[in-house]
């Protein structure tokens, strides 16, 4: 099952892919999670994204789509995997669908995160990510069990450079601009399915497993 998990920032996505591909035995592939990784490890990709992601930018499609084809060639990737946050542009999409067919595969649903953009300051602002395994939570919504500890690895809390004020309300312009386009795209593929992604975790994790 190959599914696509779509929504502006701090919609969930990164919360829900988590679990759902836990509970699928998938892989999650969170395009920005590979880049953050990259740009810990100082590897000339995360050099190349870093510049972009600080400024609230995309990465340019070249290079993203690199390092999903990539990605995907892993044997984990064999029976599906989760796409969290690729594609975010039409290209990034057509290059998706062009990289399945050859290996005659396609992608099964994709899955919009609806939330209003007044919901997503509170959201990003209070997120607190973990240094070891990318676990996520928030200062108010969903608190780890001790202050700035990660409750699964007992890894350091800490907050993504990307998370200021100036640099969320650019990556929601980049949102409307960009990677909207991407509803229509799949709705006319009959793939596109919407959930309320304003509700509390467990409900659109409950919505979201009924829904794919
Ligand atoms: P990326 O890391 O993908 O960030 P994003 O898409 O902006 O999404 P976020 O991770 O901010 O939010 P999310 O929807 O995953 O929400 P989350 O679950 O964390 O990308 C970062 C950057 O990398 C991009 O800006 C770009 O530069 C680059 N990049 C990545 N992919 C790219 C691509 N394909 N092309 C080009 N560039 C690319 O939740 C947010 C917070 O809300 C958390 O604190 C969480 O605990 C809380 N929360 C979650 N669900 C709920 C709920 N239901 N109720 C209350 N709180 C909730």
């Amino acid at each position: 099952m190959i599914l696509i998990f779509l929504g502006p920032p701090g919609s969930g996505k990164g919360t829900q892919a988590k679990r759902v591909a836990q509970k699928r035995g998938l892989p999650q592939l969170s395009t920005g999670d590979m880049f953050r990784a990259a740009i810990t490890a100082g590897t000339p990709i995360g050099l190349k994204a870093k510049g972009f992601m600080d400024q609230g930018a995309l990465v340019p499609d070249e290079v993203v789509v690199g390092v999903i084809a990539d990605r995907i060639k892993n044997p984990d990737c064999a029976s599906g995997f989760v796409l969290d946050g690729f594609p975010r542009t039409i290209p990034q999409a057509e290059s998706l669908d062009k990289m399945l067919t050859s290996s005659g595969k396609s992608v099964q649903g994709a899955i919009l995160f609806d939330i209003a953009d007044s919901e997503l300051e509170a959201r990003l602002s209070g997120r607190r990510t973990c240094s070891k395994c990318s676990a996520m939570y928030h200062i108010s919504s969903m608190k780890p069990k001790k202050d700035g500890i990660c409750d699964q690895c007992g890894g350091t809390l800490i907050q993504r450079d990307d998370d200021k004020i100036e640099v969320i309300q650019k990556r929601l312009k980049v949102y409307h601009a960009q990677t909207s386009p991407l509803v229509e795209y799949y709705k006319s593929q009959g793939k596109l399915k919407t959930i309320n992604a304003a509700l509390a975790p467990e409900k659109v994790e409950s919505d979201l497993l009924k829904a794919i």
